[in-house]
């Protein structure tokens, strides 16, 4: 009777459901009744979304950044729990974007060897994407994401009315996820109203995640279809770890720019045609997101960051369309990849 949207995510024991709509913050609460004695509440300063576990609840400050997905933030972060007490008998609440999903769901996944958690994602990119499907962890100085685990959620409540204050990068920034589950099958999600574009994405998700919760590795891409666009944008991402490199680039802006890439790269395999080229452009370019490569960013480097990929287990792996739909391809020339890389202008 809410108006809100109830997305299950079918996983045996592991179900949980994902309610999409304003106010859905507010359920908390009755999510928390009877599972949790008390609430650890992470999130950042800049999150400013007041949460009501109505429970006993402690607030976990961390630091603003992808720079706070780090071990060093983990091990600070669960020695605070240790210091008030959590059990596995409580709950850990993130409230906050995808850097706190991944975090706090982390700290949840190991703390205790296993504490309940429960995503109030307060970005568009963490309603659409990171919040849903139990993937968390945190990066190395060596790649993003290198460390995680995966660690279902007992619910994820997105709020549509906490989007409001988000800044217009991270509004853009969410797109770029947006625009991945636009081009991963023939829907037009981007001109939809925020719930409705939230919804159908989260459904998306939720059905990959369903049939494959762990990213196995086999013949079928299974939840690696997730990562359409992913490979380079990780590349572009790792890239501007260094400080030197004086890159300013957002994870949704590197994945737009790793879908375009996509696009091309299976146009130069022949697996699609110039019109598929043209339909990536066209989204990413609407939604007024990067659709080149930015300058001084070398074609070699993106290629050698690419091949320490998780997902690189056999040479360069690309999840790419083809006639059949999206697929893992792998092995794919370095030669081919970078020459791709240089239409896109690569130094
Ligand atoms: N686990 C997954 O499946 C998955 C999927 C996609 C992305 N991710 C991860 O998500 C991270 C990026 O997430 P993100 O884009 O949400 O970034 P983020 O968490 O850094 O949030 C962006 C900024 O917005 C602020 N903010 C959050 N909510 C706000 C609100 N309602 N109003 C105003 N400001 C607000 C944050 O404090 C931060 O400064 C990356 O680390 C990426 O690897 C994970």
């Amino acid at each position: 009777l809410s108006g809100r949207q109830r997305i299950p995510v079918r996983l045996g024991e592991r179900s949980y459901e994902v309610v999409v709509g304003p106010g859905a913050a507010g359920e908390l609460a009755s999510v928390l009744a009877g599972r949790a004695r008390r609430a650890a509440v992470v999130t950042q300063e800049a999150v400013g979304v007041e949460v009501d576990p109505g429970v006993e609840g402690r607030r976990f400050l961390v630091p603003d950044g992808e720079a706070a997905k780090s071990l060093a933030t983990l091990e600070g972060l669960c020695r605070r729990f240790a210091a008030w007490g959590l059990t596995r008998a409580d709950a850990v609440v993130a409230v906050g974007g995808g850097v706190v999903s991944d975090l706090a769901g982390f700290a949840a996944a190991v703390y205790h060897r296993g504490t309940p958690w429960v995503a109030v994602p307060t970005t568009l990119l963490a309603q659409v994407d990171a919040a849903v499907g139990g993937k968390t962890g945190v990066d190395l100085p060596e790649g993003k994401n290198l460390v995680g685990a995966f660690w279902q959620p007992a619910a994820v409540l997105c709020d549509t009315d906490v989007l409001a204050s988000l800044p217009e990068r991270e509004w853009r920034c969410g797109l770029g996820e947006v625009a991945k589950y636009s081009l991963m099958g023939d829907q037009d999600l981007v001109g939809l109203a925020t719930e409705e574009c939230v919804a159908r994405c989260v459904r998306v998700k939720a059905a990959v995640v369903e049939a494959d919760e762990r990213e196995g590795l086999g013949a079928r891409a299974g939840r690696t279809v997730l990562n359409y666009g992913h490979t380079l944008a990780h590349a572009l991402e790792a890239v501007g770890f260094d400080p030197s490199s004086g890159l300013d680039l957002r994870h949704g802006e590197a994945v737009a720019i790793g879908l375009v890439f996509a696009a091309r790269l299976a146009r130069r395999l022949g697996r699609v045609g110039d019109a598929e080229v043209q339909r990536h452009l066209g989204v990413v370019g609407a939604l007024g997101l990067p659709t080149a490569l930015p300058p001084g960013v070398g074609a070699q480097e993106l290629v050698s960051r690419m091949q320490g990929d998780k997902k690189a287990t056999d040479g360069l792996s690309f999840v790419l369309k083809g006639p059949r739909g999206l697929e893992l391809v792998r092995g794919v020339d370095p030669a081919v990849v970078e020459a791709t890389l240089a239409e896109m202008g690569t130094a």
